[in-house]
């Protein structure tokens, strides 16, 4: 299969090499080809340029031809941080909030990722399946072309493992890459509040091998936070899970700065997201060992908690990532055009920023760099093709429109 789109009006993020990611001042080199062309073949970027340097078709076999008028390409978005696989939703929480509940008082009360434990038990596989599913296929249409999924509402052996089945069937029948993590130390569940060491050995000594075993994650996470997981017992999955060759991406600094970036960052980790409270230590320890920080805009906005502080992160020289973190207690939103415009106005993110925080960077996150995440000769052809729109800019100036017109996967349109 051969496709040729014509007359693009900008091909964002089209690099003859791409880097594996961008950092600090480097952060803003969002090559743009005005007035281009893009060819690809048998799913794989092939070739593009300027209309004025069109070489023309030599060859109409098998070849599709796209005018694509007014319009812009740009990388497909890579979302390195969802939580789509869950039963319900929890919107009795969200008005909980308007009344001027906090999240911790929720989750104090037994509700938050407990409530959605106690929901997933009962829920059977293909269920979760399903609703998962339908979700995945929602953001592709809205142009995510590469997924990470975390367990975490499971708790349980059986629980946890059914959650992560549930992920590998959706890399199966996905067209898109899924990658999996396994999120056991979520929370602790309410029979071991009075000993949640015991959780943890069961997490890391009966959980994590079964996982391993099973081939079922990519990574392991733990919500590192006052009243979840420490930095001590976080480090401890970390190396644990080095063992079985699992990298670790951990949720931390969302609501309280205890040094646990600096444990994090120095035991390995590849990512370390959430980060809404940063000292300077944090930064410091991420540059030290080059680990990469992960934003999370729509969850800040959703609980109106602050939002990571990116300039600090990229003016200290460090590369920064955009993810949604969909899930059904803090941030139901996949919308990653959403998550770019909020990047922006509530980050001051530059476009070019934000959108490579999104793409190239999102996918040096999944380890994907080789794969997607740039229009590269070679890689995956993921792409979003916009409505007309006058620059670049446009797509998180006129935030909350739906500017995405079509999203191809592997050349494929979806
Ligand atoms: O990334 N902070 C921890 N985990 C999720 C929220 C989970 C939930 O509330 O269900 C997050 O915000
Ligand atoms: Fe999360």
């Amino acid at each position: 299969m051969k496709m040729l789109i014509k007359n693009i009006k900008g091909l964002v993020g089209a690099r003859e090499e791409a880097p594996s990611i961008l950092k600090g001042a480097d952060m803003k080199d969002l090559p743009i080809i005005e007035d281009a062309w893009l060819a690809v073949e048998d799913g794989v970027i092939a070739d593009f340029g300027k209309m004025e340097d069109w070489p023309g078709i030599s060859d109409w076999r098998d070849l599709e031809v796209m005018e694509a008028d007014g319009k812009f390409i740009l990388p497909g978005f890579v979302d390195s941080h969802t939580h789509i696989v869950y039963a319900a939703n929890r919107e009795g929480e969200f008005v909980d909030r308007i009344k001027g509940l906090t999240y911790a008082e929720i989750a104090e009360k037994g509700g938050g990722i407990l409530n959605s434990a106690r929901i997933l038990a009962e829920a059977s596989e293909d269920d979760l399946f399903e609703a998962a599913f339908a979700r995945a296929e929602g953001f592709i249409h809205m142009g995510t072309t590469a997924l990470e999924v975390k367990s975490g509402y499971g708790l349980s052996i059986e629980a946890e493992l059914k959650m992560l089945r549930v992920i590998r069937r959706l890399e199966e029948a996905l067209p898109i890459p899924v990658r999996s993590t396994f999120l056991g130390m979520h929370a602790i569940p309410m029979e071991y509040k009075g000993n949640p060491e015991a959780y943890i050995d069961l997490v890391i000594n009966e959980m994590l091998p079964a996982v391993a075993e099973e081939k079922l994650a990519d990574y392991v996470d733990a919500f590192l936070e006052d009243g979840y997981f420490s930095a001590k017992q976080t480090v401890r999955l970390i190396e644990a899970a080095d063992k079985y060759g699992l990298d670790a991406k951990i949720h931390v600094n969302q609501f309280t700065a205890t040094g646990g970036v600096r444990a994090c960052a120095e035991a390995g980790a590849l990512t370390l997201d959430h980060l809404e409270e940063l000292t300077d230590d944090d930064v410091q320890a991420m540059l030290q060992y080059d680990t990469i920080p992960v934003a999370l805009p729509s969850c800040s906005f959703f609980l109106s908690i602050p939002y990571t502080p990116a300039r600090q992160i990229i003016d200290a020289g460090l590369p920064i990532v955009l993810a949604s973190d969909y899930n059904p207690g803090s941030t139901p939103n996949g919308n990653m055009s959403l998550v770019i415009a909020m990047a922006c106005i509530k980050m001051n993110m530059l476009p070019e920023e934000a959108i490579n925080a999104a793409t190239l960077n999102a996918a040096a996150a999944l380890q994907l760099s080789e794969v997607t995440g740039s229009i590269t000769p070679g890689m995956r052809a993921d792409f979003i093709m916009t409505k007309p729109m006058s620059s670049i800019n446009y797509l998180p100036y006129s935030f909350g429109e739906q500017l995405v017109d079509g999203v191809f996967v592997e050349g494929v349109r979806q």
